[in-house]
This record gives C-alpha cells, structure tokens and sequence, in this order.
C-alpha cells in the first residue's frame, strides 16, 4: 500500500480526497498496488467526526508522520506554520504536493532547495489557477520553447465581482457585500481584492517560465477597489470590459511583473473569461500563443490538480521516475521592472474637479497619438482612449502637465 498523509480537509483537502476514493480501481491497475490516505492533520479533530471512522485524523504532525506516509498532501493557507511543517515532513524525506500559493511564493525557493536535498518531489500544481493545468505544461510540455510572456485573469473572486459590476452597474463595495453574504469572497477579502493573490500566482508561474526567481512582493499590484461603476460604464460603451489582468514578460533588462486592472477588449479570451472563471495566456516561440481557461477555484477543480501532482509522484515512488528538472527551476533572482515595457493604448480619466486649463492641457498633449474622448455628466469624469504610447512615456506626459495634481489623473492599460 502506497500511503498519503493530508494536512488540512478544508474545501481542497475534502475535493482531493473525494477524487482519491473514486480512482481506486485505475490506481490498483495502474501502480499494481492501492493508494490510500494514512492519515490527515487538522486543527480542530472535534469537527471532523465522520472522517475519523474512515482513517486517522489528529492535530499533531508526529502522529501523522508514525503512520508513516510515502506522500503528504498540504491544502492548508498561510504561510509560518505550512511553512514549518513542510520542513519536517520534506526533511523526513517525504515527497510534498502542496496547493498553498502563500506557502509556494514566500518561501518556494528555499523549499525547492531542501527537497532537492532531500531527493523528494515538491509539487504545487494548485496553487496557481486552481484546475487549470497551467504549471505542468510550462514544466513539461513547453520545455523546447522559450517563453516570453504571460497573463492571466488569476482571481477568481475580482473577476467575480468585476463581472458582476459590468452586469448590473453595480458598486464595487455592493457587490463585494453580495459575494461575501453568498460565500464567494472571503470574510477578509484583501487578499483577493487588492491584487495579492494574483500577485503570488505571478510570481509562481514567472519562475517557471523564465527559469528565474521571481520575488512576488516586488511586483507592482494594484487591485480592483479603485474601479469605479463609471469606469466600467466607459469602457462598455467603448466595448471593452476592466479586467484584473496578472502580466508578466521577460526581457533583457528583467523581468516584467504587473496585477493590475485593465481593458480588454470584450470579445478577447479575456473579456469572455466572465464571473470565477481564470484564464492564463502563455506566448511561447516554438508553439505560439496557448491559452487554458476554466475553473480557478473549487472543491473538486483545485483537488482534481493536487491530484494530478498525487499521479507525477506516484511515477516516482513506484517507478522510480526522477524529476530533476523542476527543481533546479527558478533560479537567479532577476530584476523586476514595474513600468510595461511595450508601446501600448491606455485610457486616461480625471475628475471634473481637476482644473479646466490642466485638462485642455492633457487632452491637447494626446492629439500626437489620436485618442476617443468621452465624458456624461453622471461620470462627472472624463475619458480618453490613448494612441500606442510607452507607460514611462506616457506618466511623464501627465506628470509634466498636472504636476501636483498628476495624482488626480487615473490611467488604465489597454491589454491587447
Ligand atoms: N481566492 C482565490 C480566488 C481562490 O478568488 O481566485 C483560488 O486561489
């Protein structure tokens, strides 16, 4: 018997477990022999009364290491106490298949470093873009392509409200309120909502692409609050949809790394990738452009991934298949710039309040590259659609202009 130990049976956990009972009799096929779960580790063991008649459930971590598990399973979130226990279990030369996205882009680097050590596998599928393949084909599949770019809607939960937002004209703090009180967004929806999340995904999946590490906290991320109902309003009227759009590219003089939200043209992959829904774009020069869309989130979705790391571990444990590659992945430290480096169309908005001559300024700066210019007096805001301009050059222009008023004027990039 091929034992797994899970720690956490929150919404991935139970998802993954579900999965697991339901392949038994491809697994025996398969491995010639049967996988089940030795054991899980949770907070509260009171809670959990229904699954201790199926196997062992406990709160302590050395209990679930004396039944001796071939595999661990971590579905946990957080970062200091995932962290520690991965230690244990990864020094204890146990393989690890996480789905925790904090744990992964905190403290990734030094966890690939110590199952390299330990000769262990160390995988994470899930932690980006819940059931979406994503990691194994940039891991796999791509390997005789240089990748140059990536993007994505990551976050299930602001596009959710993003999407709702574009619907009904809805408020962004209304919508927020409906998608907790439905249990869509968290109690505590920072995370989500002001682009973290989306910012440590980034960062895993640029990693894997450039061969580079990627440190999340210095990307540049800007979340959804800001976007007003007349924003959306706009760039609806202009067919467009503001997406919270994770980019990345690689680049001589680094990487590239940027959550913020965007335009997107409403008939793109991205502007019909509504509601929870992910979608994760790669630009690869052997292979073209691939896009993958489906469910970022989820019981079975996100478990359906963590099962997947489950399956590559079991080539190893029974095959004895190796896996060097994906630990030597994300290597030096690159810089990351924060201003995107390609000429690109932006929309450019500013309140009605700012002063009449600075705005006659600014739109008359923007004739040199043509513009759509929009205004309705319940925006009390006025539009503008930029020609392809750089953002350095752009910012300097408004900067130039406004002076200090220059953070009055709200730019958005159109993501093409
Ligand atoms: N909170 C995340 C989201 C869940 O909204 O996408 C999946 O990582």
């Amino acid at each position: 018997m091929i034992k797994v130990g899970m720690l956490g049976f929150g919404t991935v956990g139970s998802g993954f477990y579900e999965i697991l009972k339901k392949s038994q009799a491809r697994l025996q096929k398969k491995y010639s022999d049967s996988v089940e779960v030795c054991g899980v580790m949770v907070r509260s063991v009171d809670k959990y009364a229904d699954l201790a008649k199926e196997v062992l459930v406990t709160d302590s971590l050395e209990k679930l290491l004396e039944s001796k598990p071939d595999i661990v399973i971590e579905a946990t979130g957080g970062v200091d106490g995932p962290y520690e226990m991965a230690v244990k279990v990864i020094s204890s030369g146990i393989h690890y298949v996480t789905a925790n996205k904090d744990l992964i882009a905190e403290k990734g680097k030094e966890l690939r470093k110590l199952a390299e050590d330990n000769k262990v596998r160390l995988l994470y599928e899930a932690s980006v873009a819940g059931g979406i393949p994503v990691l194994k084909p940039i891991r796999e599949c791509l390997t005789g392509n240089t990748i140059s770019s990536l993007a994505g809607i990551i976050n299930g939960t602001s596009n959710y409200i993003l999407s709702c937002m574009y619907d009904d004209g809805s408020d962004f703090a209304d919508v927020l309120k409906t998608a907790q009180d439905l249990g869509y967004a968290e109690a505590d929806p920072t995370s989500d909502v002001d682009g973290l999340d989306a910012g440590r995904k980034l960062a895993i999946m640029s990693s894997l692409a450039y061969g580079v590490d990627v440190d999340w906290k210095n990307i540049k991320i800007e979340g959804i609050r800001g976007v007003s109902s007349s924003d959306i309003e706009f760039a609806k009227s202009i067919g467009y949809k503001v997406k919270l759009l994770a980019v990345s590219l690689d680049t001589e003089n680094g990487v590239y790394a940027a959550v913020t939200p965007c335009f997107v043209n409403s008939t793109s992959y991205f502007g019909i990738t509504d509601n929870v829904f992910n979608a994760v774009m790669i630009d690869a020069d052997a292979v073209g452009t691939l896009v993958f869309t489906g469910r970022g989130a989820g019981a079975l979705p996100t478990g359906s991934s963590v099962y997947s790391d489950l399956e590559d571990v079991l080539e190893t444990v029974v095959f004895g298949k190796s896996r060097d590659n994906e630990l030597h992945i994300g290597g030096d430290a690159k810089a990351v710039l924060n201003e995107y480096p390609i000429s690109s169309e932006w929309i450019v908005s500013y309140d009605e309040s700012l002063d009449s001559l600075l705005t006659d300024q600014l739109i008359n700066s923007f004739e040199d590259v043509g513009l759509v210019m929009k205004k309705n007096p319940s925006w009390k805001k006025v539009y503008f659609k930029t020609g392809h301009i750089s953002e350095l050059a752009l910012k300097d222009r408004i900067r130039k202009i406004a002076g200090e008023q220059a953070g009055k004027v709200k730019i958005y990039q159109v993501y093409e």
